[in-house]
């Protein structure tokens, strides 16, 4: 008789009712001296294992009953349907064989402080909630490539090292470059996308993103990925059009692939996609200002909206909103000044309720030579290291806007979670580097 094929917990469906080998982790063990119930894992997934006494030799059964978590083993059985189990099916054991012990495994069923967990980040990937996390980053990842190429932008990979300064001076991280004195670890791909609409017309990037913020927040991490997208001929409000399109778009592909990874995170999804039912408000920075003040907020002209005023908005407009036109002098040198008022910017955040905050990023680009070099001189910017920048503006200069997604704060929002250090295999945080 043919040996029985080796298959992964991905493909379970083609193979109802066979004699079937899975190999995989002991994700966990219980039962009695009748039956024991093993929690296989393979694939990010987890099937249950019926070992059944009855059925076994005497040896096996007792094998299996003092398996240790973690074990690594090649599991044969018939696969059949079980409607209770959540990936539809159950493994009726019929022999098996261990690959790699595991003794003493340090995360156990028991509660773990977060310290602890992401110290052993490098284990804690494989627990049920890691695993679910993990697989919606999967899918909005692929989610996000495909919108955009779908669409006909071109994805432009811009460099990590750069020697120019992307968004503010205070968050770099820095290191020696040979005989070129200092190269900067890339806060942003935006230039570098900038100089490639002259080429392509629509292009995006997706890449780690590093920001080094002293800060120690929910929603900072040091190293981000981070979606961009730039568009030649498209103004501010046609920006903001594509935006709002996008994250629907997205969520609602995500939320469609990941609906068992939800309920293991315990996230009801329908509010999530009411949102994205309704249309994103769109709301002038002085009219936020106005409203904050109303509501007893002690903010002036100029100050940036911190993350709890963020969700006094998102609370008043009743979801996703944007918040546009802000003063010039809160935010980059590159975005294109108001003409209707030159105190402010064609720029929107786009800011997620539900605790999440600023998700997205972006801005009409000032495409004008002199006006651009002014700003830069405004923000004590090193005219000289932006000369490639500047030419853009001398070369066929078109109007132009684009905009950044933190995808970490997408997924935090999409699982229901409150910090995104979970939303990243291996978070980088000012305190932490290990593992
Ligand atoms: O608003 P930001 O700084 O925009 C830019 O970098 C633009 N150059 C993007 C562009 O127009 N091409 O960042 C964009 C988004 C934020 O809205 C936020 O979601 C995320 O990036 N982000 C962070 N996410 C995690 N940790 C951090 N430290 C982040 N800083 C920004």
């Amino acid at each position: 008789m043919s040996e029985p094929k080796t298959i992964s917990l991905n493909e379970l469906s083609e193979y109802r009712g066979q004699l079937v080998t899975i190999q995989g982790w002991v994700h966990g063990i219980r039962g009695s001296n009748a039956r024991q119930f093993l929690s296989l894992r393979n694939s990010g997934r987890i099937l249950q294992v019926l070992a059944e006494k009855e059925l076994l030799a005497e040896e096996t059964f007792s094998e299996i009953k003092h398996l240790k978590q973690e074990t690594s083993l090649s599991v044969t059985g018939k696969l059949v349907e079980n409607e209770k189990s959540p990936i539809g099916y159950e493994l009726i054991l019929e022999s098996f064989r261990k690959i790699g012990e595991s003794e003493n495994y340090p995360i156990t069923p028991k509660d773990h402080g977060i310290d602890f967990l992401l110290s052993q980040r490098h284990l804690w990937l494989r627990s049920s909630r890691q695993l679910a996390i993990l697989r919606v980053r999967d899918e909005l990842s692929f989610s996000i490539r495909n919108y955009f190429h779908e669409r006909k932008f071109t994805l432009i990979d811009t460099p990590i090292l750069t020697g120019s300064i992307g968004e503010s001076a205070g968050t770099l991280f820095s290191t020696e470059y040979f005989d070129l004195g200092n190269a900067y670890l890339a806060q942003t791909g935006q230039l570098y996308l900038e100089t490639a609409i002259f080429a392509h017309n629509r292009v995006y990037c997706f890449g780690p993103t590093f920001r080094a913020e002293k800060s120690k927040t929910r929603r900072h991490l040091t190293e981000f990925w981070m979606l961009e997208a730039e568009s030649a001929f498209v103004s501010h409000e046609q920006n903001m059009e594509l935006q709002e399109d996008f994250i629907k778009t997205v969520v609602k592909q995500t939320v469609q692939a990941c609906l068992p990874e939800l309920k293991v995170l315990e996230r009801d999804p329908g509010p999530l996609l009411e949102y994205m039912e309704r249309p994103f408000p769109k709301i002038d920075y002085k009219d936020a200002l106005e409203f904050l003040r109303s509501e007893k907020e002690d903010i002036v002209w100029g100050d940036d909206i911190n993350s709890e005023r963020e969700q006094m908005l998102a609370r008043k407009y009743g979801g996703p909103v944007f918040i546009q036109k802000y003063p010039r002098e809160a935010k980059a040198f590159y975005m294109k000044v108001n003409p209707e008022d030159p105190r402010t910017v064609l720029n929107a955040d786009l800011i997620a309720p539900d605790g999440v905050g600023e998700i997205i990023g972006g801005s009409e680009r000032e495409e004008n030579y002199s006006n651009i070099i002014k700003r830069l001189e405004e923000e004590k910017l090193p005219v000289e290291s932006y000369e490639w920048y500047l030419e853009l503006r001398k070369y066929g200069s078109v109007p132009h806007s684009g905009f950044g997604l933190g995808s970490e704060r997408l997924i935090a929002w999409i699982c229901g979670l409150s910090h995104i250090r979970e939303c990243i295999p291996f978070p980088r945080m000012m305190e932490r580097l290990y593992p």
